[in-house]
């Protein structure tokens, strides 16, 4: 199957350029029809995955990294943000404009993240599973790498009023966008072992929280020497 045009807006190194200032906030926006703030929520959500702390932070998909310096700049201690992405031009992007002492940034497909089970304090996929072919197993990846006790934080799609009209779902997945249904995420995250899933819905989107099932078996956390070479 070919591209989709969203997936090629992705490897495009123009579009990697102007995504954090242009296009990002413009979707921001664009996000908030219908409903109240998405913006808003948006800086409660950056306030949130920002809070202090000493953790081990996944940022899957991470683009240019917009979204991964921020939640390094918070961090304490051994603190590190990893973004994956597996757009080059995205990554090259990153590492010009969002590179910190406490930021790395891997290649890595979502469906095949290479990390062990449990190694992640937070796992953050943001703006993304909407654009994934086949999304729902990221979330099974997404849930694997985070620890027992940590928490995954989505932001995607969902099917509202205005994109329940005849046509809007179609029109959008022919570009490649893919509009949730309301119970889809929740339901997978619940499956694949998140308890607590708290799931806010404003404009044309979803912010979701969950935390990992103690239920779920756990393993080591990533190496120490994976910290020490995060640079
Ligand atoms: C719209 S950007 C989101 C960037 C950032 N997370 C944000 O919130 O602004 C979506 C990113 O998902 C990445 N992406 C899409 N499919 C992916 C996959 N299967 N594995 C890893 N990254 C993927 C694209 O390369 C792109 O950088």
């Amino acid at each position: 199957m070919s591209d989709s045009l969203a997936q090629r807006m992705m490897h495009n190194p123009v579009f990697s350029q102007v995504y954090e200032h242009m296009w990002r906030p413009t979707f921001t926006r664009l996000f908030s029809l219908g409903g109240t703030g998405t913006a808003d929520f948006d800086r409660a959500l950056t306030a949130y995955l920002t809070r202090p702390g000493d953790r081990l932070v996944l940022d899957v998909a991470c683009g240019p990294g917009n979204y991964t310096r921020r939640i390094a700049e918070g961090l304490t201690g051994d603190g590190r943000c990893v973004g994956v992405d597996y757009s080059p031009p995205m990554l090259s992007q990153a590492a010009r404009t969002n590179r910190t002492d406490r930021t790395m940034y891997i290649r890595a497909d979502g469906h095949a993240l290479p990390f062990a089970d449990n190694t992640f304090d937070t796992v953050t996929c943001l703006a993304a599973l909407y654009l994934i072919p086949d999304p729902l197993p990221v979330i099974d990846e997404l849930v694997r790498v985070t620890r027992t006790g940590g928490e995954v934080v989505i932001f995607t799609s969902v099917r509202t009023d205005l994109t329940s009209f005849p046509g809007v779902v179609a029109a959008a997945g022919s570009a490649g966008y893919r509009i949730f249904d309301r119970h889809e995420i929740v339901d997978r995250l619940r499956a694949a072992g998140v308890d607590h899933v708290e799931q806010t819905i404003t404009g044309q989107g979803q912010y979701v929280l969950g935390t990992k099932s103690p239920l779920t078996p756990s393993a080591d956390r990533i190496p120490r020497s994976v910290r020490q070479n995060s640079r």
